[in-house]
């Protein structure tokens, strides 16, 4: 829901079907609005550089990876290159469509100074949707034949995005209310859960299977419940930790390198054949998210030319549930998530509607010194302003995205520890 007006509804639209069908369809306005400030590319180059060295070190080097699954690895790497160059360009293109159909938001961060009166294009995150969908559905022509037991679900799993990135287009465009807003990823997520047919068990750490009796506990439907919920909670947990400039992108993006190297670690220590497929799919999922994330955010980071959307929170959230729920690492995922976890927590009693619950939670902004101050909100934003005190827009984010990265840190070094636990 964002801070934008909506075209005016055509009169024309009361006409007689007669009277309309004689006369000349009435032409669009031309697209006067200024084009978009040019991509960042330094920053997506430097983030590319900085991530795709250890990884590409860990497939070729570090981790045993079978030469075929390695090549589908590159092959998938190789359409998400493409995929980022392609969202880079076509972003300003499509920003001059959702202008002249009046979706815009502005930048409540700079009201009160001249950034703060631009229109900034609201819903770019549906650029990002359809080129993903787009890399997804040619990568299965490279790695997967007719008759793969992975494709049914692997088609399932597009479904569920492709239902997400429209539902979240519908609330760009809509408005819809928070509670209805709540539940549309359960919605968006049925064609997976109906669609899968993988294990519904979790294995008991070694600790506790003195005290349950069982090292193989079978969940049934209630597993499905559960993956139906991790679906709800990691697309809103996104949405909610958001509005600073580069916040909701950037989080994805460190959120989606953590899951590429866990998979990678993962199908290198492993000798088990299903285990190894379950950390590639997610992975074929995952390396064209971080591509177009990243073609993204060279749009959405300070000062943002470009609003990503609920459209692109949604989609980010939803694809990342998948890639856990079908890479079967739910947990850790949860882990990756600490900060959305912290931030949810914050934000219970408003969202339970305890405490009022404005329509932005932000920080406030001082357009004198340009420092934003925490406000009483509960969010993490808000939490970091109160305790480390006043900053700019940028630094607050680097902040929140520095700690986002610690997250993902400790998640790795959490995994090392407990691994006898599962052996
Ligand atoms: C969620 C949050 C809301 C937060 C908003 C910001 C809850 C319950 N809802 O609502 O508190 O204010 O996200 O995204 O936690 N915007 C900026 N700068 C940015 C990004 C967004 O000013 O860097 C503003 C723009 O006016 C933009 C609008 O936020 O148009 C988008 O808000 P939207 O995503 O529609 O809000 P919600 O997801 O409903
Ligand atoms: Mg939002």
């Amino acid at each position: 829901m964002a801070a934008r007006k909506r075209a005016s509804t055509d009169s024309s639209a009361q006409t007689k079907p007669n009277e309309a069908t004689k006369r000349p369809k009435p032409k669009e306005p031309p697209l006067t609005d200024p084009p978009i400030a040019p991509p960042k590319s330094g920053v997506i180059l430097k983030l590319t550089l900085f991530f795709s060295i250890p990884y590409f070190y860990l497939i070729f080097y570090h981790c045993k990876i079978e030469h075929e699954l390695r090549k589908s690895i590159l092959i998938n790497a190789a359409l998400s290159l493409a995929g980022l160059f392609v969202t880079v360009k076509m972003i300003p293109v499509a920003s001059r469509y959702v202008l002249r159909r009046n979706l815009f938001g502005y930048d409540i961060n700079k009201k009160g100074t001249p950034q703060g009166t631009v229109k900034v294009p609201e819903s770019l995150g549906i650029v990002v949707g359809i080129v993903f969908l787009v890399l997804g559905i040619l990568f299965q022509y490279f790695n997967f034949t007719a008759d793969s037991n992975w494709l049914v679900e692997y088609n399932a799993a597009l479904a569920s995005i492709c239902f997400m990135v429209l539902l979240g287009f519908v609330d760009d465009v809509l408005d819809v209310p928070w509670r209805v807003k709540l539940l549309l990823p359960s919605i968006a997520a049925l064609p997976l859960l109906l669609a899968y047919a993988g294990h519904t068990t979790i294995i008991i750490p070694k600790p506790l299977i003195p005290h349950v009796g069982l090292e193989v506990l079978d969940l049934g439907w209630m597993y499905k419940l559960y993956m139906g919920l991790l679906a709800v909670f990691c697309t809103n947990s996104i949405n909610i930790h958001a509005g600073l400039n580069g916040l909701e992108v950037g989080q994805t993006v460190i959120i989606a390198s953590a899951i590429l190297i866990h998979n990678i670690m993962q199908i290198g220590a492993s000798a088990d054949s299903e285990y190894k497929m379950a950390h590639a799919f997610s992975l074929y999922l995952v390396q064209p998210l971080l591509a177009t994330s990243l073609a993204l955010f060279s749009h959405n980071w300070y000062p943002s030319s470009a609003f990503v959307g609920d459209t692109y929170t949604y989609f980010a959230g939803m694809t990342m549930a998948v890639a856990g729920i079908l890479g079967h690492f739910s947990e850790t995922l949860l882990i990756f998530f600490v900060p959305q976890v912290l931030n949810f927590l914050l934000s219970l009693p408003q969202l339970a509607g305890i405490v009022p619950c404005p329509r932005h939670r932000l920080p406030r902004f001082d357009p004198g010194t340009g420092l934003l101050t925490g406000t009483n909100d509960g969010t993490l934003v808000n939490f970091f302003l109160r305790r480390f005190g006043r900053m700019t827009e940028k630094s607050i984010c680097i902040c929140l995205l520095v700690f986002q990265a610690i997250a993902c840190c400790f998640c790795f070094v959490l995994r090392f520890f407990l691994a006898g636990w599962y052996k």
